[in-house]
């Protein structure tokens, strides 16, 4: 049994890891200062982890809640490419600077790995696809950029501290729990809110933009192998599906599930946004043992169960 910490474990996608890791026996800190998470997130395994409501800015807090554990995951981040455009400092901050803290924490306390949870979005346009791990960064927004700085940081903190770090660039995860109530929430979770309220959801640009869209549990599984894997340390994989799939083609699935017909509003295209996302997966399936299960189809499905039920128990 190990003692784990999941920064951001209140979160989307930080949730889904805790459930993950409990299913491995591991006991499971979590530390989130609900900005964007929310303890429902938690809710039926509540009593089985430790909250923590705690800043990463805190370096001060989380330095004892780091000690003593085997491995931290360091999901904690403020999101979205838009946010940090519109509002740059908090990002930076946290993204940046918590990071940091996280990493300098980690290695005061010897722990053995941290998995950082980095992002696609650092590779910019390349003009090649699938986007394979060698390729220079093109980072296009300040959130591009943040999450790269923690990438470095999670390299030297390895090469000149000796603290294991393995970065995942995730691709566009989507899932269930995925909160769909800011205008800067990840395009699925709000068009599954808009499929649901039959209306139309609004488009930036021509639609034809194409995303790796990744499974919640995908991810979550592949952060677990992470945490294991030998001679992965100081480096960083794609965390991705190896597919891509136009915001149109995926609008266009999800009437169809539905069985109805609500056209789409398009708008200008978004500023600091890629063209086309599209992960190689070789690496992350030759050195951590990577193995996606969940197709398009697949997890738009349970996606949207998902949000009916949610919805049908609110009401
Ligand atoms: C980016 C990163 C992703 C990261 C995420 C964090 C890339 C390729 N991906 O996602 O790895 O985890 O930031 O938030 O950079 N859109 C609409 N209508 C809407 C909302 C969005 O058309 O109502 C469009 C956007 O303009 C974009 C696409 O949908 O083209 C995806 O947007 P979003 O879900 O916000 O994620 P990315 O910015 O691609």
């Amino acid at each position: 049994m190990k003692r784990v910490v999941v920064t951001g474990g209140a979160g989307f996608i930080g949730s889904a890891l805790v459930r993950r890791l409990l299913e491995d026996g591991d006991t499971v800190a979590v530390i989130d200062n609900l900005l964007t998470g929310h303890e429902r997130n938690l809710a039926e395994v509540r009593d089985r982890i430790e909250f923590h409501n705690v800043d990463i800015r805190d370096a001060s807090a989380i330095g004892g809640l780091i000690r003593g554990a085997d491995v931290v995951y360091h999901l904690a981040a403020i999101p979205s490419v838009p946010k940090s455009i519109d509002d740059p400092v908090p990002s930076h901050e946290v993204n940046i600077d918590g990071t940091f803290n996280v990493l300098r924490a980690a290695a005061e306390a010897r722990v053995r790995r941290v998995v950082y949870a980095a992002s696609s979005s650092g590779y910019g346009d390349s003009e090649t696809l699938p986007k394979v791990e060698t390729m220079l960064p093109r980072p296009k927004s300040p959130y591009a950029v943040q999450k790269l700085v923690g990438e470095y940081y999670a390299s030297v903190f390895h090469s000149c501290f000796g603290l294991e770090t393995v970065a995942l660039r995730f691709f566009n995860v989507y899932g269930p729990r995925q909160d769909p109530s800011s205008p800067y929430s990840g395009v699925l979770s709000l068009f599954m809110k808009h499929l649901i309220a039959r209306t139309p959801p609004t488009i930036f640009g021509d639609g034809e933009q194409s995303r790796d869209f990744t499974f919640v549990e995908d991810v979550a599984e592949l952060c677990a192998k992470a945490a294991r894997a030998p001679g992965a340390a100081g480096k960083m994989y794609n965390a991705g599906n190896g597919g891509r799939y136009t915001l149109n083609f995926v609008w266009d699935l999800l009437q169809k599930m539905e069985q109805v017909r609500l056209p789409a509003k398009y708008g200008p295209p978004r500023a600091g946004d890629v063209r086309h996302s599209m992960a190689d997966t070789t690496a992350a399936v030759a050195e951590l043992g990577h193995a996606p299960r969940f197709t398009i189809e697949e997890g738009l499905k349970r996606t949207l169960a998902w949000y009916k039920q949610s919805q049908t128990a609110a009401a």
